[in-house]
């Protein structure tokens, strides 16, 4: 079965990090895949090294704004992007294609029209209140070739909103990640420790991920600036880049606030990082701070190199950690309780060892790559299967089927 892998950007970040692990395992004797992507941006680098075919494609410019012009501009985008995936579908004839947002759903889904190609669309993004959302969804919900798979089930629900029918048509597939490169080895986190000039005696408390407001650097900062008061010994580390948008702005806003807070000293921003794995090794505790999480990989991550982690309450985040179990959750957006959980934490060393024990089991239990290959290897399966779309319970399903035939 030849399966097209569309990605509507080139740069690499939390989608494409799941989407190189499905490449990379992924049972090449059942499934040939091709990937269409653009050049700019380390994807295609990877990819290659993955040993992949891999075909360029116009870059999307394309988000959710309410001016005017911007949409305008995204829209002309949009169309140049459609004809050019269009184009080559046609030459690369899959019989499926893999669509790894939404936003490149909407391009594939538009791209095939009248081709009865078949069209994953996989949800990695929480859709914010917007009138485009509401089209977007009744747009997936017109499209009877394309099926989802969400990252959540907060992703799922989210995705349908109040269009309750489509729910049918989602499956969700929580996201996996590598034990073998995430795994606990004290050994490596004391080296990168070394590294970082750090003693025995010091609390490193890292946020990883790229800097963007909804990840909630600067709200860390401001909770790490009470808790170095009371805890001198206490490191912040903050891993990771601006990669979209007007992100740069940001990463100053960032780095004002170290200076005007006055903890130049404590918090080291590092830029990113290739060696996640002996990062998270070597950190005491992990912060995710966001508040917009589709699923949030870094918290596996973290979990099965026996990192304890706090996390805001959002998103897809309940669906990995159970609070005072497999980690520690804190309400969104609420920089005392993030500072009272970091100082709480950081005090109990055997309430850590407890949340790492139940935080890496779990992980080994329910997030390993293998179960996710299985699954999705299955989901393509069954969208390929007229049988199994005719057995759909829903009068949609049947309709389906027909147009599938
Ligand atoms: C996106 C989401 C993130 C998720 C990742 C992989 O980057 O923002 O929450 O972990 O995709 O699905």
């Amino acid at each position: 079965m030849r399966v097209l892998f569309y990605n509507h950007t080139g740069q690499v970040s939390g989608a494409e990090y799941l989407l190189l692990m499905i490449l990379a395992r992924l049972d090449r004797a059942r499934f040939q895949p091709v990937v269409l992507c653009p050049e700019q941006g380390p994807l295609q680098q990877r990819l290659k090294e993955l040993d992949l075919p891999v075909v360029t494609v116009a870059g999307l410019d394309a988000r959710f704004t309410f001016r005017g012009d911007q949409l305008f501009r995204y829209l002309k985008s949009f169309v140049h992007v459609v004809r050019d995936v269009r184009r080559k579908v046609i030459e690369a004839n899959p019989d499926l294609i893999h669509a790894n947002s939404i936003r490149a759903g909407l391009v594939a889904t538009a791209a095939t029209f009248n081709l009865k190609t078949r069209v994953v669309w996989h949800l990695h993004d929480l859709l914010p209140r917007h009138p485009l959302s509401t089209l977007i969804r009744a747009y997936a919900f017109l499209s009877s070739r394309a099926r989802m798979i969400a990252v959540s089930r907060a992703v799922a629900d989210n995705f349908c909103g109040s269009f309750s029918v489509l729910q049918s048509r989602v499956k969700v597939i929580l996201n996996a990640i590598e034990l073998d490169r995430f795994q606990p080895d004290a050994a490596a986190g004391k080296k990168t420790r070394d590294q970082l000039h750090l003693g025995a005696g010091d609390l490193l408390i890292g946020i990883v991920g790229q800097l963007t407001p909804r990840k909630g650097q600067l709200e860390l900062v401001r909770a790490f600036a009470r808790v170095v008061t009371d805890m001198p010994n206490a490191i912040l580390l903050i891993v990771g880049a601006p990669l979209f948008n007007r992100d740069q702005k940001y990463a100053e806003l960032i780095q004002t606030a170290i200076k005007e807070l006055g903890v130049e000293a404590t918090v080291r921003l590092t830029g990113a990082r290739s060696d996640i794995p002996a990062v998270m090794q070597a950190l005491d505790l992990l912060v995710v701070n966001s508040t917009v999480e589709p699923f949030g990989l870094v918290a596996l991550e973290a979990m099965a190199c026996n990192t304890p982690v706090i996390a805001a309450l959002s998103g897809g985040i309940p669906e990995i950690i159970e609070h005072n179990w497999t980690g520690w959750l804190i309400p969104p957006g609420d920089e005392a309780a993030l500072a009272d959980a970091i100082l709480y934490l950081g005090r109990r060393p055997e309430v850590r060892c407890k949340l790492t024990v139940q935080g890496q089991n779990h992980v080994a239990s329910y997030f390993a790559a293998d179960r996710y290959l299985a699954d999705l290897e299955a989901f393509y399966g069954s969208i390929c299967d007229q049988r199994a779309i005719a057995g759909e319970n829903s009068a949609l399903g049947q309709t389906e089927a027909a147009r599938f035939a």
